[in-house]
């Protein structure tokens, strides 16, 4: 059991989905038959983490509250909190300090989708690992994203946010584990030219003190990223594809809540029956055992 404490930042503008995100919230967008929400918040689940920060714009607040509630259907509780510009991914830190109240963390992007074997454990072991620890993935166009440049040891030189000339093919994916450390440090970044609060900049004063890991994700893992029209939707044809081969849910709460012990039999009976026109609600039935 973790004594980590779960953001997810779903803030931002969108605007590259523009005009579907302008009136609704990127991360509220379909992927497949989920709001897309549900993908990052099942891998913190996955991770075991009960106790989630919702980093949301004002506007959009309402709307993920009607969705998602206090989290008290899937055994977890949410806090909500506003970001009311996005001035970057670190920001998230320093908006989560009271809430995280001295603990270690466990952030996800809100449009971010990981599958693969061997997910939880590799979180897991993140878990136990002192200072920070992030995930590369390797990608044809490392150029879009944060890259990680390795030294011929091995170890991490730096990390470069989207480089004209990459130093790898590994991009650092939106899922970071940092310990308490983290608000503070993340207080103490600078504005960018592009006026952000740079992820990049927390994970370099982790990796100054010799406390940043760089976990590769292999080539088994699926890193999805949801944020243009293809992509979107790419990433829903792939949880069609996988759902309907193998008859398993990629990103169902429910299912993770009820393995993690967190939801009882009746209480999965209750979520079924509000779901008892559609296929989800006949899948959530049959993980209870006859
Ligand atoms: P991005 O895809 O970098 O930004 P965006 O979602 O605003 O989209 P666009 O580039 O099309 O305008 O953001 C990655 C994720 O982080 C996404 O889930 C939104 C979230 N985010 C915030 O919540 N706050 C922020 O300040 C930023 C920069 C991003």
């Amino acid at each position: 059991m973790t004594n980590r404490k779960g953001i997810i930042l779903a803030g931002g503008t969108g605007s590259r989905l523009w005009p579907i995100t302008q009136g609704v919230s990127k991360q509220l967008m379909p992927v497949y038959d989920k709001p897309m929400i549900y993908y990052p918040l099942s891998v913190l689940m996955l991770a075991g983490i009960r106790e989630i920060a919702m980093i949301t714009t004002s506007e959009d607040q309402a709307q993920f509250q009607r969705l998602l509630g206090d989290g008290s259907q899937w055994g977890i509780t949410l806090e909500w909190i506003v970001q009311p510009k996005p001035e970057g991914l670190a920001q998230a830190y320093v908006l989560a300090e009271s809430f995280l109240d001295g603990c270690a963390s466990a952030m996800v992007l809100g449009d971010n989708i990981f599958y693969g074997h061997g997910l939880p454990t590799q979180m897991a072991q993140a878990d136990v690992r002192a200072g920070g620890t992030v995930f590369g993935y390797r990608v044809s166009d490392p150029e879009r994203y944060g890259v990680v440049d390795f030294a011929p040891d091995g170890t991490v030189k730096e990390i470069v946010e989207k480089p004209a000339k990459a130093p790898s093919n590994y991009a650092v994916t939106g899922l970071y584990f940092l310990d308490e450390t983290a608000p503070a440090r993340a207080a103490a970044v600078q504005p960018s030219a592009r006026g952000e609060l740079e992820i990049a900049d927390l994970l370099e004063s982790y990796r100054h003190d010799g406390a940043l890991n760089v976990e590769l994700m292999g080539r088994g893992y699926a890193w999805l990223d949801t944020g243009t029209h293809g992509s979107l939707l790419d990433a829903g044809n792939f949880v069609r594809t996988l759902q309907d081969r193998q008859g398993t849910q990629v990103g169902c709460p429910e299912e993770i809540a009820f393995e993690q012990g967190w939801l009882t039999v009746e209480g999965l009976e209750a979520r079924a029956a509000i779901y008892a026109k559609t296929g989800y609600g006949a899948y959530l039935l049959g993980l209870i055992p006859r």
